[in-house]
């Protein structure tokens, strides 16, 4: 039986995958703050293929909870990072901008350093190394000027990811990064007040992801809208793209 953890599983893309994963025979550990959620799940499939952990990826302790899991649940197949928090914030209020920071950044380096330096003393096989993905987000691509901080941390989750991948390889630690960028999925990080052009479903959101990671992709954006979107917006140069007052979105 495969397995997986997914940090950030309570609902949205990381409940999507988990739900998938548990379909398809996977056992999996999944956290996030909601242990009202959690249990529903656990109760939904079974104890047996569905482990849970309380987790708040803002607080130290969080490492701890990891290690916990990782000693009683063992080395996984699958770690993907789906925990987030985004909105946008023209008028700059400072919590808004900086809980964002708290949990993008420093919650992602909290985990994914402590799932690094598992599989660094973990006997994995190196012709099977541990997958570890992290879902970013396309607005990484550029600084949004409507969502300062939210397109900043995802630009940071980004290049982490990369830079870690180059670690792996100068340590030889067994593990192969995928960094996930999907545009706009229907979850309840969209804010129901607001139109989103180009929404996806959750399900098309992880036929997207699973494909990507069956494949072993480096880099993994969907769908082709959203691909696109990106290719134009990187060749829009800085003082142009400044300039640009229209986004809404
Ligand atoms: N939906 C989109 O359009 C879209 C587009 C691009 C990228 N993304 C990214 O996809 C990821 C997943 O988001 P989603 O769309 O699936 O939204 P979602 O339904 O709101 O899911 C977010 C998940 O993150 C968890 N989380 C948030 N803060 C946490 C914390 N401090 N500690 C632990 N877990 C925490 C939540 O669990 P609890 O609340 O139970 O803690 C929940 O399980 C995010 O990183 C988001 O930026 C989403």
């Amino acid at each position: 039986m495969k397995r997986a953890i997914i940090i950030g599983a309570t609902s949205g893309i990381g409940r999507g995958m988990a739900e998938r994963l548990i379909k398809e025979g996977w056992q999996v550990a999944i956290t996030g703050r909601r242990i009202a959620a959690l249990t529903e799940m656990q109760e939904k499939y079974s104890a047996e293929r569905v482990i849970i952990a309380e987790m708040d990826v803002r607080k130290a302790e969080a490492a701890d909870t990891l290690e916990q899991l990782l000693s009683t649940f063992g080395t996984p197949d699958l770690f993907l990072y789906s925990a987030g928090i985004g909105w946008q914030n023209r008028e700059l209020v400072p919590d808004v901008e900086l809980s964002m920071v708290a949990t993008n950044c420093e919650g992602m380096v909290r985990i994914i350093d402590h799932i690094f330096n598992h599989a660094k003393q973990a006997h994995i096989d190196p012709k099977k190394p541990m997958q570890v993905a992290v879902i970013t987000s396309v607005a990484g691509t550029k600084g949004l000027g409507s969502a300062p901080a939210y397109s900043a941390t995802k630009k940071m989750q980004s290049t982490y990811v990369s830079a870690l991948s180059q670690l792996a390889r100068m340590e030889k630690v067994p593990v192969r990064f995928s960094d996930i960028r999907p545009g706009f999925v229907a979850t309840e990080i969209l804010n129901p007040d607001k139109k989103y052009p180009m929404v996806m479903t959750c399900e098309q959101a992880v036929n997207h992801i699973q494909r990507g990671l069956r494949r072993g992709k480096r880099i993994i954006i969907f769908d082709w809208r959203f691909k696109l979107l990106v290719l134009f917006w990187r060749l829009i140069p800085r003082p142009i793209w400044e300039r640009v007052t229209f986004i809404k979105n």
